[in-house]
């Protein structure tokens, strides 16, 4: 069992390894998902003048979302562990013409910042990646305002969200491997209702709402489709990179062979399935 401190140093480099994807794929995921982006904000109560702190902000969302929300006078802190997903941001927020987003490296289990010092606290696709959920929570918790909101998204069940499960399943097919641990953070680590209710109340939340949320990636076909998959996926890109030329190009023949079924003339629709939680 790796250490709470190698996970995150994997974690670090595993993103690391995708950022420059993430920022290729930028277009795709706002068209995809920009309402999730907004859906946060809303959850947040973001308005003018609000201080934000975004979490495991990597790419940029919803940090680049926040910042347009609280303008004028309103600051967003974008902070990720892995420094080439924080050059992301960066660069995002300049291409934006904001100034109001403020690039930071740190850990989302350790935060530097005094108690009480966000408006509000968000995150897209970050909590599910930490070791230590129950430390997560509380900081986030710890420096938010009294009557402050966290708001944040995390994947749905893995069969809720074929696109990615597939592959998954396709691999362990392919190139079976010990059994996954379920407490092991991943993509899917988060997607108990009841789990998830049970942290935000051991952090000291007082209440929340839980709602699914489900948008389309839509694909010019499965090539397009094996593309974006492959690239930001992190864990995946990590499980591809290691395998034999031979289990890789299995791999690819099958998930193509299944995006076959449902290719409409090189349109390939997948729906992913999100919880979208707001807790203060
Ligand atoms: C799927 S990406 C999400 C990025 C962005 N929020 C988005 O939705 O496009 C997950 C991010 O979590 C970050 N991460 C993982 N563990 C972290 C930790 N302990 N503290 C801060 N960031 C972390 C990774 O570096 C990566 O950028």
């Amino acid at each position: 069992m790796p250490t709470d401190d190698e996970i995150k140093e994997m974690q670090r480099a595993d993103w690391n390894s995708v950022a420059d994807a993430w920022d290729k794929w930028d277009q795709f995921l706002s068209d995809s998902s920009q309402h999730i982006n907004e859906w946060i904000c809303q959850g947040a109560k973001l308005a003018p003048g609000k201080t934000v702190l975004d979490l495991a902000s990597g790419s940029g969302q919803p940090a680049i979302t926040a910042a347009k929300h609280i303008k004028p006078g309103g600051m967003v802190t974008a902070l990720d562990i892995a420094p080439d997903m924080i050059a992301v941001v960066a660069r995002k927020a300049k291409r934006n013409g904001l100034d109001n987003v403020e690039p930071v490296l740190g850990d989302m289990e350790d935060l530097n910042y005094e108690p009480g010092t966000y408006d509000a606290v968000t995150s897209r696709f970050g909590f599910m990646f930490c070791p230590d959920l129950p430390k997560a929570f509380s900081e986030a918790k710890r420096v938010l305002k009294r009557g402050g909101r966290l708001s944040f998204v995390v994947w749905d069940k893995p069969e809720e969200n074929k696109w990615l499960s597939q592959v998954i399943g396709i691999m362990n097919q392919v190139a079976p491997g010990p059994p996954p641990d379920p407490k092991a953070p991943g993509i899917f680590r988060l997607c108990d209702q009841a789990e998830l209710a049970q942290l935000l109340q051991g952090a000291g939340f007082e209440r929340w709402e839980i709602e699914g949320r489900a948008f389309p990636y839509e694909f010019d076909g499965p090539e397009h489709y094996w593309s974006f998959v492959t690239d930001v996926a992190a864990p995946l890109r990590k499980r591809l990179d290691s395998m034999s030329e031979a289990d890789r190009a299995k791999v690819k023949e099958l998930v193509l062979e299944e995006a076959k079924k449902i290719d409409i003339g090189n349109r390939v629709v997948y729906n992913a399935n999100t919880l979208c939680i707001w807790a203060e």
